[in-house]
């Protein structure tokens, strides 16, 4: 067999004269008129071009090479030479070429249901490819992806070993995490009726690995919710998860910006420098959302004083209730792009958040146009005043309580920018937001849920007001943003048992259900828990920012579909009725389907 001298990528001038045996899949098939035989040879790291001439091979090598058909596995031994039709300057390997002299055929194929062209990806349907992922993995933009995305975990554990971190695995049979999404079960066979829990995260058990004095933890895991998968969303994603002793919220910041400096510096060469800090009160009132995206302006403005000024009823409707607001937000050169259809598929969009519509008006020559104009007349000055308004603007504006009218018209922003082409290439706006709330509360049953989970701190001075005013108190969260994207998140935990009771209490969580759920942490914390803090960043999102993709199956090896499903594998499946009864399990799926 022949043995592999070099990658088909690598070769170059260097390389004029020796002989070489390289190994791949055939990628393109060329019989020239002149006789002459061209193929170009793929493998990880690119392509060459192979001529097979039968002035330097054996007839039957050429004849071989005549017999080649795309996607076929061969061995090719041969020299490599400067290219004799021209350089190519397109390729890598474009200066040379590689003059067969034997050739080996490892595997024929049969023919491929889909070709790993990169211009023909786009028309081959997403199904298809993950199908055929074998295939579709071979594409070079696939190849590259998946190079980048072990680089990112290489620079993790060279970053974070050189922080003094441990890598500790915790397991994937557990109990249940505290993350709040639905957890997926698994039967347990030795223990009739029981169930184990898939992990959401290793929250719990790295915070016992603090407790245990392992003092830094890291592992780069598996996390594991069964929630409907979205565009930046899979139920089975990876984490870059860490744990730090004897830290406050700034330490494990400062840690994980050093983090995401070496990263963009590693990956894309790009110097990212400090990363600003926004607390959350700030992101809600400039953006209208945790997790803002500060490319662009079309900030959010409240300018309730001003519209009780006029007898507007939609805004004093709004203003009327108890914590009611109206925002507005200006749009620069907006007049050309709200046409009707335009503003009719706003006041659509933001009802979809529980607005009853985005009224809007134009800026021109005359004073406000079209829309809400004629009940902006008393407060007009005021208005262009305190938006900054300039001839050719539009206004959009949001109404009703705070939390509602903030949260449609901050979604509404993002919808704009794009309308408007509002958003910069090639810019890194990195964010850290913190002093997030203590809790929300649950508009359905008026409870109190926590904001990130619930073994979050308050932040230091806000013990005190927990239980008199857990609404106004912040906790020690903290979240990476990253152009809009929630890249990561994290918190000081409570290691005092107390204020972990107290907590429970406040999300309505008895003590024998505390017990029962997150007994074992209750347990560590009352035998020494030393101070801890952590962070979890999604990996996924953190190489789809790297690779400029928005679709995060091309960032997964073999992601499932957005019902779950893993077209390759045919997964989820049926088992047999033996593993039902061994795992002492009924199904009602039957029953379900008929019913
Ligand atoms: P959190 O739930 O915020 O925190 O997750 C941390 C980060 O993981 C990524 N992420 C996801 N990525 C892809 N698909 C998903 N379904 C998904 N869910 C989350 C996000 C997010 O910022 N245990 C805590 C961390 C901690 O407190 O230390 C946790 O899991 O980028």
């Amino acid at each position: 067999m022949l043995k592999r001298t070099h990658m088909c990528g690598t070769l170059r001038s260097d390389h004029e004269g020796t002989e070489v045996v390289v190994c791949g899949w055939v990628n393109t098939y060329r019989d020239h008129s002149s006789g002459l035989i061209f193929i170009d040879l793929r493998d990880r790291e690119g392509l060459v071009q192979v001529v097979f001439d039968g002035d330097d091979a054996d007839a039957a090598v050429v004849e071989a090479g005549r017999g080649l058909r795309r996607e076929d596995v061969v061995a090719i031994k041969g020299s490599v030479r400067a290219r004799a039709g021209g350089a190519n300057p397109r390729l890598a390997t474009g200066d040379i070429e590689v003059v067969a002299t034997a050739i080996e055929i490892l595997a024929k194929t049969d023919t491929p249901p889909i070709l790993p062209d990169e211009h023909e990806a786009e028309k081959i349907a997403e199904e298809n490819r993950l199908k055929y992922r074998f295939i579709d993995l071979r594409r070079p933009r696939m190849q590259e992806i998946l190079k980048t995305r072990s680089l990112v975990t290489r620079t993790a554990r060279d970053y974070f070993m050189d922080h003094g971190f441990l890598e500790i695995e915790t397991p994937l049979l557990i109990k249940t995490t505290p993350e709040g999404a639905r957890d997926f079960i698994v039967p347990a066979r030795l223990h009739p009726g029981k169930w184990y829990a898939l992990p959401q995260s290793p929250q719990l058990f790295k915070q016992i690995l603090m407790v245990a004095g392992c003092d830094r933890y890291i592992q780069i895991c598996k996390c594991l919710r069964d929630e409907d998968p979205r565009a930046d969303r899979q139920a089975e994603f990876t984490q870059i998860d860490l744990e730090m002793s004897f830290v406050d919220r700034d330490d494990v910041i400062s840690m994980m910006t050093g983090f995401a400096r070496r990263l963009w510096k590693d990956v894309l060469d790009v110097e990212i420098g400090e990363i600003p800090s926004m607390t959350y009160a700030e992101a809600m009132d400039r953006y209208g959302i945790d997790r803002p995206d500060t490319r662009y302006g079309l900030e959010l403005n409240d300018v309730s004083e001003i519209a009780a000024r006029t007898d507007f009823r939609v805004f004093a409707e709004a203003l009327a209730k108890e914590t009611g607001c109206v925002k507005a937000i200006r749009v620069p050169g907006g007049a050309e792009i709200f046409t009707r259809k335009v503003t009719d598929g706003y006041t659509a969009f933001v009802r979809d958040f529980g607005a009853g519509g985005a009224p809007t008006t134009k800026l021109t020559e005359n004073g406000f146009e079209t829309g809400v104009a004629k009940f902006l007349e008393p407060i007009k000055d005021e208005l262009i005043a305190a938006l900054g308004l300039e001839v050719g603007d539009a206004v959009v504006f949001a109404c009703d309580t705070r939390t509602i009218a903030t949260r449609a018209l901050g979604e509404l922003r993002q919808k704009i920018a794009q309308d408007t082409d509002a958003i910069p290439e090639g810019k890194w706006n990195f964010v850290w937001v913190i002093d997030f709330p203590m809790f929300e509360r649950d508009e359905e049953n008026g409870r109190w849920v926590a904001l990130h989970h619930p073994f979050t701190s308050p932040n230091p001075g806000q013990f005190d007001i927990l239980e008199s005013d857990p609404g106004g108190c912040l906790s020690a969260g903290y979240d990476l943003v990253l152009n809009g994207s929630e890249i990561g998140g994290g918190s000081i935990r409570i290691h005092d048992q107390e204020v972990q009771a107290k907590v429970f209490k406040l999300l309505g969580l008895s003590q024998e259900e505390a017990r029962e759920k997150f007994g074992f942490l209750l347990d560590a914390l009352r035998f020494g828990a030393p101070p801890h803090g952590g962070v979890a960043f999604g990996l996924d999102r953190l190489v789809m920012h790297l690779v400029g993709t928005d679709n995060i199956r091309d960032v997964i090896a073999f992601p499932k579909t957005q019902s779950g499903g893993d077209l390759m594998t045919d997964a989820p499946g049926p088992v047999d009725a033996s593993q039902l009864e061994e795992t002492h399990v009924q199904s009602t799926a039957e029953v379900d389907d008929a019913g």
